[in-house]
């Protein structure tokens, strides 16, 4: 099924490209602009990146790695007794 038609792109494609980053980088952070870069792509009109999204989303390997998870919470401030 055609997800951008500005740039030909099928959900085949955006699942390859996301199971192809998963496999070089456990850690990596897949964004709509990585799978374009991954696929040698620039997004055009941007009409599609709600099909594009729910098209990644579809994908159990968009998960964000388990040892990311968490990583934005602030840390606790120590409090100084003197
Ligand atoms: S339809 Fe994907 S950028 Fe236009």
């Amino acid at each position: 099924m055609i997800v951008c038609s500005c740039q030909h792109i099928t959900d085949r494609d955006i699942h390859a490209a996301i199971d192809w980053m998963r496999a070089s980088d456990p850690a990596t952070m897949i964004t709509p602009g990585r799978v374009y870069h991954a696929l040698g792509k620039r997004a055009d009109c941007g009409g599609c990146m709600p099909l594009f999204l729910s098209t990644m989303r579809a994908n159990t390997n968009l998960a964000v790695p388990a040892e990311l998870i968490g990583l934005r919470q602030r840390p606790q401030r120590k409090e100084h007794t003197a």
